[in-house]
């Protein structure tokens, strides 16, 4: 796979590495009431071929006008050519994105950040916990997985949303429960419909559902909202988890998102090229990694 630094090297060939390249909406639609999903296609065909990324890296996304903000990808790189994104109404930029149809055109820079460490995963056993957006950056590890079946050992899924209406992806994980290579478990914290199948609870309730895990050999990825990681955290270092093989998407406030700007910088880190996957070991020795305040809800 082309390394991001190659990447930017090639970008700074051409002179401006903030410059966007323009991405059209192929398939455009709801997930959720304040969540879309965009699949897109690089207008310039030797863009889209650049696009080479790893599960877990981002994108800075972009209108003409409303700015630019960091954006988790979803696709996975095994399906190369599209690229998709799950984007939630949050303010300026991601307003004027939800107002885009397909047809139209969105500034795409990236990827960046470092991704899954893929090639330590490979031949492991691999649990994924995902809570409400986290589904966005972990359905391309997912896939990714998937795609590469035969690479990677047991595969575990868990996903906790707050209401049926609220899960990411709700069918396509539904479907997913059909397979018999993998284990997908689902829950809602409160079940709105009457007609949810699935567990009802919080998402580490889903751990006493999963069959024993071989510790040593599992990595864990995690990503959801701050609350849920100390309650998450402390059930992969219950099940003895090396800390160094559980691995955290974290989000900071970016602006260039390639290590000048410096606004995403802790200590001598940048979120932005360092992370956003942190393991837990990283955190455990740089409480401030993920922020005042938050620290306490992520360190178990
Ligand atoms: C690595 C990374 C990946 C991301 N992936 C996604 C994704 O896949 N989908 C998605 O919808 N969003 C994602 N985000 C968040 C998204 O980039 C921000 O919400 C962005 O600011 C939205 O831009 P805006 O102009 O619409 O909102 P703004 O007008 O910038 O802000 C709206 C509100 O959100 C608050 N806010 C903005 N950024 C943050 C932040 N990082 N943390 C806490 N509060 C914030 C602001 O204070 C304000 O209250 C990601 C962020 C990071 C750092
Ligand atoms: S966002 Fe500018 S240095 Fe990370």
């Amino acid at each position: 796979m082309k390394k991001l630094r190659v990447i930017l090297d090639e970008r700074e060939v051409d002179g401006n590495p903030f410059q966007p390249d323009m991405w059209r909406i192929v398939r455009r639609y709801p997930l959720t009431n304040d969540v879309n999903f965009y699949q897109a296609r690089a207008v310039d065909v030797d863009r889209t071929l650049l696009m080479d990324y790893l599960p877990g890296q981002f994108v800075m996304g972009s209108v003409s006008g409303d700015g630019e903000a960091p954006f988790c990808i979803s696709s996975t790189p095994s399906r190369p050519g599209l690229l998709e994104l799950c984007i939630r109404k949050m303010g300026t930029l991601t307003e004027t994105v939800f107002s885009l149809k397909e047809n139209q055109t969105i500034g795409i820079r990236g990827p960046y950040g470092n991704g899954f460490p893929i090639d330590k995963m490979e031949g492991k056993d691999i649990l994924i916990i995902a809570g409400g957006m986290g589904a966005a950056p972990l359905r391309s590890l997912l896939l990714y997985a998937l795609d590469n079946r035969d690479k990677f050992g047991k595969i575990t899924y868990l996903h906790g949303a707050r209401t049926p209406g609220e899960m990411l992806f709700r069918e396509e994980f539904m479907q997913l429960k059909e397979r018999d290579d993998l284990a997908c478990l689902l829950s809602v914290d409160e079940d709105d419909t009457g007609a949810w199948t699935e567990k009802i609870g919080v998402v580490t309730k889903l751990f006493d559902e999963m069959e024993p895990i071989d510790a040593a050999n599992t990595y864990a990825a995690v990503c959801g909202p701050p609350v849920m990681y100390k309650f998450v955290i402390q059930r992969l270092v219950g099940l003895n988890i090396p800390k160094h093989q559980i691995l955290m998407t974290l989000e900071r406030r970016m602006k260039c998102g390639i290590g000048k700007c410096g606004h995403c910088a802790i200590e001598y880190l940048y979120t932005c090229m360092d992370g956003p996957v942190f393991t837990y070991w990283d955190v455990l020795h740089m409480k401030e990694l993920i922020g005042k305040g938050v620290s306490d809800n992520v360190i178990a």
